[in-house]
Parts: C-alpha cells; sequence; structure tokens
C-alpha cells in the first residue's frame, strides 16, 4: 500500500500528517505502507516545514525537519494507491489533475467521522491551530492504520 497525503503548500498540514502517520505505522510492524506527502501548490517547493509545524510535531516526539516540500506530479496518480487531500479545496485541485485509472482520491478526516471533514489551513493563524490539525491528524491515522490491518 502506498499513500500520498496532500495539502496545499506541503509545508504544514501534509507534511505533518506524513510524521504523524510514520509514528504511529512504527508501532504496527506487520504493516508494510510506503507513505509521502506533497502539495497542489508549488510555492514552497524545496523548503523545510513551516518551522511551527515542526516545533509542534517535535513536542510530540515527531521530528519532521527532514522533509521538504515538493509538488504534485502526474506521475503521483500511478505511483501511489491512496492520495488523501487535507481539505475539499486540494480534493478539487487533484481531481483536476487526475490523469485516471490510478490512485483513489479521498479527504483524509473521512477516516475520523467524529471530527470535521477538512484539517483546517493553520498558515495564517496562531499556535493553537498546529495543536489543533496534529489532533485531527492523529485521530485520522489510527483510524487508517485501523483500517489497513483489518483489510490484511
Ligand atoms: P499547507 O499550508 O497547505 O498546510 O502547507 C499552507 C502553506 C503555505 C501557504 C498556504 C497554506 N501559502 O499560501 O504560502
Amino acid at each position: 500500500m502506498k499513500v500520498l497525503f496532500v495539502c496545499l503548500g506541503n509545508i504544514c498540514r501534509s507534511p505533518s500528517a506524513e510524521g504523524v502517520f510514520r509514528q504511529r505505522l512504527a508501532l504496527r510492524p506487520s504493516l508494510q505502507v510506503t507513505v509521502d506527502s506533497a502539495g497542489t501548490a508549488g510555492y514552497h517547493i524545496g523548503k523545510s516545514p513551516d518551522t511551527r509545524s515542526m516545533a509542534a510535531a517535535r513536542k510530540r516526539g515527531i521530528d519532521i525537519s527532514g522533509l521538504r516540500a515538493r509538488q504534485v506530479t502526474a506521475e503521483d496518480f500511478h505511483r501511489f494507491d491512496l492520495i488523501l487531500a487535507m481539505d475539499r479545496s486540494n480534493l478539487s485541485d487533484l481531481r483536476r489533475l487526475d490523469p485516471g485509472n490510478g490512485a483513489e482520491l479521498r479527504l483524509f478526516m473521512e477516516y475520523a467521522p467524529d471530527q470535521p471533514l477538512e484539517v483546517p489551513d493553520p498558515y495564517y493563524g496562531g499556535e493553537q491551530g498546529f495543536e489543533q490539525v496534529l489532533d485531527m491528524l492523529e485521530a485520522a491515522a489510527d483510524a487508517l492504520l485501523d483500517e489497513l490491518q483489518a483489510a490484511c
């Protein structure tokens, strides 16, 4: 199984999703999942995650400082089985780029039905937004991992 997390800039939500998912995946050694993240926009290509995202993740024992932003490519739709968007705008951008016959496209938060359906963009807000994003990503990551584990 190959999973790609996608947001707009690939510096806040999707690298955080990748970090959270990797941390929790490591607790389930029977699961083989390839994980990556990307942005629909190209503004931040090559950059490290936002310092606020790195700090919030670090507080939870997750190091995302080695990740570098990249933009979604047409190839991603064939390389990955599942592409998970952080919000509806990301999902509609992905649908527009999708050449078809490849990855399943979904909102990541669909996996956590007791949570809001969209991960809010924390970029222009305060530190609390980054904590809220991590709380939501943790819930969805655990739910997705439960589903993957049940299927194998
Ligand atoms: P992300 O957040 O999509 O969660 O990485 C954003 C990062 C940068 C911008 C917008 C959202 N920006 O406009 O530069």
